[in-house]
């Protein structure tokens, strides 16, 4: 599953224990194992080879360079979504041909910057941005290729907040105006629309969901190549599972053997797939390194007070999402066989993980059921590679975390524990932007 694991009591990430890493650089502190990344990448890669897919990293799940030049060198193409992500898939070495480019909210800076890249699709959301798209690139004289997010209407059975392909979310046309979203742009000069993209949610739990949305669409190509209109690249988007409890997500496999038979002779036709995969190769292959700095008892609670919480990782209050956590160095009898939401093993007893931020809210798990802690003591959140790091955020004024990338018996900081300095780097003394006497001397009445 991961190259984490227990030996003789202590975490170890791949050959280094979690322990020495802390002590080197402090808490808290993301650790990243690269073998556990290369592994998952090849695992999906070998699952869908059939359909030779282009495989775009979807760089929203997990941003740091490191990580990216790791799938970078697998062969990754990138899934972005911001022109902060194209810069970082740039530095990273992917080239922009590679690469895909969604999101609902892509500003005129943004696209110039895409089109100047040349990156490989644009995904777009909807008829406004096709239109601004078209009449940018008319304006820099350049052509470029798209798909049309589609949203096919269907549950893909996962948290409310990251459901996509319900006709009710904000994202893609849906499947009606998709038609008549061709028969409008279809012949459009500077933006070819040759491309068909989903991206039901995440994470799905299931390969039925896009065996649903997939033969959807399917029949919607059909209709459109009767139209007159050839699409020759389809992107099933990301979502695909991770193993937060053990055994949990389906692998690769699983969701291929479903795909593969529906796509396999649309592939031989000339088909394109692209899959954008993030937490399926990233969630198990980082872990949050927690110190405890006091253990306090309230009513018949037991809190285990953290140096972060919300503030690193904002999945468990911002999702109710669940995390297994556990100590960086145990008794025999507490090394954990399983990641499970509740561990029968002797002498647990439930706690409340939380951080040092000013809000009830601030928590990483409630009543879990822990091996004794005590102040000093070290836990690792495991699953925490996805999603973790690139929502973290400074509230109560908390340095961002470190980050620490591990191959074999080495760890390299790869991005170093901001000071308080930093905390204030963009701040400065007040400089006048805006002066309404000044600059509009006739005030209208
Ligand atoms: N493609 C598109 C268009 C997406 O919007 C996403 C995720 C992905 C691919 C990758 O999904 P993945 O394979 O990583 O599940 N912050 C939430 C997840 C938000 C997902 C947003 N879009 C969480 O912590 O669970």
């Amino acid at each position: 599953m991961d190259h984490f694991s227990y030996q003789d009591g202590n975490l170890y990430c791949e050959a280094v224990t979690v322990a020495a890493i802390a002590q080197q650089v402090g808490t808290p502190c993301y650790v990243y194992s690269r073998a556990t990344l290369t592994d998952h990448y090849a695992r999906f890669a070998k699952a869908f080879a059939a359909l030779d897919p282009l495989i775009c990293y979807s760089i929203k799940s997990s941003a740091n360079l490191a990580v990216c030049r790791a799938l970078a060198e697998c062969g990754a193409g990138m899934d972005l979504v911001s022109g902060g992500e194209l810069h970082r898939a740039r530095l990273a070495g992917v080239d922009p041909k590679r690469c895909v480019y969604a999101g609902v909210g892509k500003t005129d800076a943004e696209i110039s910057l895409a089109l100047e890249a040349e990156v490989g699709w644009f995904n777009i959301e909807s008829e406004g941005e096709f239109e601004n798209i078209s009449r940018i690139a008319a304006r820099m004289n350049r052509r470029c290729q798209a798909a049309l997010r589609v949203n096919p209407d269907v549950d893909p059975q996962t948290h409310r907040y990251t459901t996509t392909g319900k006709k009710e979310t904000k994202f893609g046309v849906d499947l009606d105006r998709a038609r008549a979203f061709f028969d409008t742009y279809g012949g459009d000069r500077h933006c070819a629309l040759t491309g068909i993209h989903l991206h039901i949610g995440s994470p799905v739990y299931s390969a039925k969901p896009y065996v649903q949305s997939t033969t959807k669409v399917l029949r919607l190509i059909d209709e459109l190549a009767a139209r007159g209109y050839r699409i020759d690249m389809l992107d099933l988007g990301g979502g695909f599972g991770a193993d937060y409890v053990t055994d949990q997500a389906p692998l690769a496999s699983e969701y291929a053997r479903e795909l593969v038979p529906l796509l396999a002779d649309r592939v031989k036709d000339g088909l394109k797939i692209i899959l954008e995969p993030g937490r399926t190769i990233t969630a198990n292959a980082g872990v949050l390194l927690l110190r405890v700095l006091y253990v306090k008892k309230s009513g018949t609670k037991t809190f285990a007070i953290c140096d972060g919480g919300m503030n690193v990782l904002i999945r468990p209050s911002h999702y109710g999402a669940f995390h297994f956590i556990w100590p960086c160095r145990v008794a025999r009898e507490h090394v954990p066989r399983q990641r499970r939401q509740q561990m029968d093993l002797p002498g647990l007893a439930p706690v409340d993980v939380v951080g040092p931020i000013c809000e009830t809210g601030d928590f990483l798990a409630i009543d879990r059921l822990l091996p004794p802690v005590n102040r000093g003591d070290l836990l690792a959140v495991f699953s925490s590679g996805a999603y973790g790091m690139v929502m973290a955020s400074r509230y109560n004024s908390m340095p961002l975390p470190a980050e620490v990338m591990v191959t074999g018996d080495t760890a390299m900081l790869v991005r170093r524990r901001e000071s308080y300095d930093d905390l204030t780097a963009h701040e400065q003394e007040p400089e006048v932007v805006l002066n309404i006497k000044r600059s509009n001397p006739k005030p209208g009445p």
